[in-house]
């Protein structure tokens, strides 16, 4: 990678992350039980850089059908770290993570290598492309974060998102929205009900997916489960066989 690559990531998100908004975000974050969305929050110029290395790596997209669940294309982080050092910046950008501890409250890490998550594309470009309702549920010993990036939406597909499930003082607050380019949403995976309406024909939506943990550590078994949805559900079993190996 270039210096100058390297640093126009870093200042396209350090500029993004504007310091004096963190008190807001985190009054919004809290408010509604740990879910974040900022509208057009990164740059048109960034989204463009990182849609490049999208268009590179697009012949690689792995589809996936669970009847009644998903349907849609992944591209997991073993194929980014590849072949999208922007999108490898991006998620590694200390600055970005600091914001994102802060706004949680708790120190948050990269996931490991080998979770095909941490760093993915998903992509929505068949007719029917949705995915219920769920929780990015965490296999880690700690909590998981996501963030999720809008890059691309020609789509009347909507991010259906249902607060408060697990508190029991609040009242459940449905909403919809849709991840225009640049849009940034951040929540827990633990709290956040969460789904995608079905894409309609001759659409496209692609979002980029970054995931922090608390504690990286993770059970055998727990790793053994996720490594099963991970291969049925996202990036199928080559996946599994071409994830880096441990330094
Ligand atoms: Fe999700």
């Amino acid at each position: 990678m270039s210096q100058s690559m390297m640093n126009t990531i870093d200042q396209q998100v350090t500029d993004a992350m504007p310091k004096v908004n963190i008190d807001e975000w985190s009054r919004q974050y809290w408010e509604q039980g740990e879910f974040l969305a900022l509208e057009r929050l990164l740059p048109q110029s960034l989204i463009e850089q990182l849609m490049r290395e999208v268009e590179d790596v697009r012949p690689k997209i792995n589809r996936n059908f669970i009847p009644k669940h998903k349907k849609g294309g992944s591209v997991s982080y073993y194929l980014l770290q590849e072949s999208a050092p922007a999108m490898l910046e991006l998620y590694q950008h200390q600055g970005l993570i600091d914001v994102l501890s802060q706004l949680a409250g708790v120190p948050l890490l990269l996931c490991p290598d080998e979770d095909p998550h941490a760093c993915a594309l998903y992509f929505y470009t068949e007719p029917g492309d949705h995915i219920g309702y769920h929780y990015d549920t965490s296999y880690y010993k700690g909590a998981r974060y996501t963030v999720l990036i809008g890059l691309r939406d020609q789509s009347s597909s909507q991010l259906l998102c249902r607060l408060h499930t697990k508190d029991a003082d609040r009242e459940i607050q449905e909403l919809s929205l849709a991840t225009e380019p640049g849009t940034f949403i951040y929540f827990n995976g633990d709290k956040l009900h969460h789904a995608v309406s079905p894409l309609a024909e001759d659409e496209e939506r692609i979002v980029l997916t970054l995931q922090y943990v608390t504690d990286p550590a993770m059970s055998f078994t727990h790793r053994w489960f996720s490594n099963m949805k991970d291969a049925v559900g996202y990036f199928g079993w080559s996946a599994l066989l071409r994830r880096p190996n441990r330094k």
